[in-house]
């Protein structure tokens, strides 16, 4: 067996649907793409939907319309994607680190606080690999503090927070459809905000600034004149080649999250009593997504002087899985040890222990709907022979 982390699973149907783009001629962003935002706003519950280029053009978009600029603070998880950073240094504004809580890899709730300056403008949650962070308490001190909130829910499809679609609950959500996420354009993403002023100023920064899209201006009385920009935008502009897949894919919408959530509560009841194996966290308030199915390894030994040799041996037994034909991965890396925040912000791994522990302790495994129950019964006999 070769099992890899996340396999693309395309219907043909989903696949020929980019021929109707191609044949109309409508190739950059068009009817296809409203077509995707309608029924992303209409399976998320938000009442607008921007489709963008990526999770990132996502969350630059949110954060440009809000008017975070140089010398604004904002804070961000240490264990994410590291483009949750990014974002906040292309603005020219300064990232603040928060460690996570090792129980969910979510941000830790209780040190956002301490990290509040009078110049934090902005804090980026992640919902990380589809479990909500924990958001009634970030967006009461977002009230409290005045901050504007970017849910970062690059892998939040299907995720849901006290029964509420995450990327519903802050000022906008942005989502991805990079391929090891549960739907994909390929390259992709999607904002979602309840506000329509914020849904206007993200629509037009994506455009090059335009007041119009091109299809208004083409549906309109006069298509022949050209639109007003009353910003210098950018173009992050989804085409509607992308957003036929994506809108496509968006008919089993429902069906792609339960097969997902069934093949993690398999894993969730095979690795019960492993001591070895901490698997994903669950709770009443949080329906997970699962992006991906991330464990700790170890869990009980991890400590800052244990952190190394546990790391070793994960490693071992990632190799050792790997030549089964198992791919694993780390769930994602702490970003304050990158090269560039290190050195910018001269941060060191115990600075945020758990976002330290969990680069180099987690562990994620094979989890994508269209898995063979095959595939999942190999990979749980396999992991099952691990020896301490
Ligand atoms: C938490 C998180 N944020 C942002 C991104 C960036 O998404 P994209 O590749 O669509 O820009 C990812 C992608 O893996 C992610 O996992």
């Amino acid at each position: 067996m070769n099992i890899p982390i996340a396999r693309t699973n395309l219907l043909d149907s989903e696949i020929n649907s980019v021929l109707d783009p191609l044949k109309s001629g409508w190739l950059v962003q068009g009817p296809k793409v409203k077509e995707f935002e309608d029924k992303w706003c209409a399976f998320t519950g938000a009442q607008h939907s921007i489709a963008v280029t990526s999770c990132t053009s996502g969350l630059h978009l949110s954060l440009a319309a809000s008017g975070f600029g140089p010398g604004d603070e904002a804070i961000v998880p240490a264990f994410t994607w590291i483009s949750t950073a990014n974002v906040v240094e292309h603005l020219g504004g300064k990232v603040v680190f928060c460690d996570i809580d090792s129980k969910t890899f979510n941000i830790d709730i209780a040190q956002i606080e301490s990290k509040i300056t009078e110049r934090t403008k902005a804090i980026l949650p992640v919902h990380l690999f589809g479990l909500a962070a924990d958001m009634d308490p970030i967006l009461t001190l977002a009230e409290k503090h005045n901050l504007f909130v970017v849910e970062d829910a690059a892998c939040g499809f299907g995720s849901k927070y006290k029964d509420e679609h995450v990327g519903t609950l802050g000022d906008t959500g942005c989502f991805s459809f990079h391929p090891r996420k549960a739907i994909t354009t390929g390259e992709g993403g999607m904002v979602t905000t309840n506000d329509s002023n914020l849904a206007d100023k993200i629509r037009r920064l994506r455009d090059h600034g335009a007041a119009m899209t091109d299809l208004q201006r083409h549906l309109g009385a006069r298509p022949y004149l050209l639109a007003d920009h009353p910003d210098a935008g950018y173009n992050q502009r989804m085409t509607d080649l992308q957003a036929a897949i994506g809108s496509a894919q968006m008919d089993r919408a429902e069906g792609i999250v339960s097969e997902r959530q069934g093949l993690a509560k398999k894993y969730d009841d095979a690795f019960a009593n492993l001591d070895w194996l901490k698997t994903p966290f669950r709770g009443d308030d949080f329906e997970h997504g699962y992006q991906s199915y991330p464990c700790l390894f170890m869990p009980k030994d991890i400590s800052l002087e244990s952190v190394k040799k546990i790391n070793a041996q994960r490693n071992q037994w990632m190799d050792d899985l790997q030549k089964k034909g198992i791919s694993t991965r780390p769930a994602t890396h702490a970003v304050h040890m990158l090269s560039f925040y290190r050195e910018k912000y001269q941060l060191s791994p115990e600075d945020f222990p758990n976002a330290y522990a969990a680069d180099q302790c987690s562990i994620s495994l094979p989890l994508f709907h269209g898995m063979e129950q095959s595939e999942q019964d190999f990979v749980i006999e396999k992991m099952l022979e691990f020896k301490s």
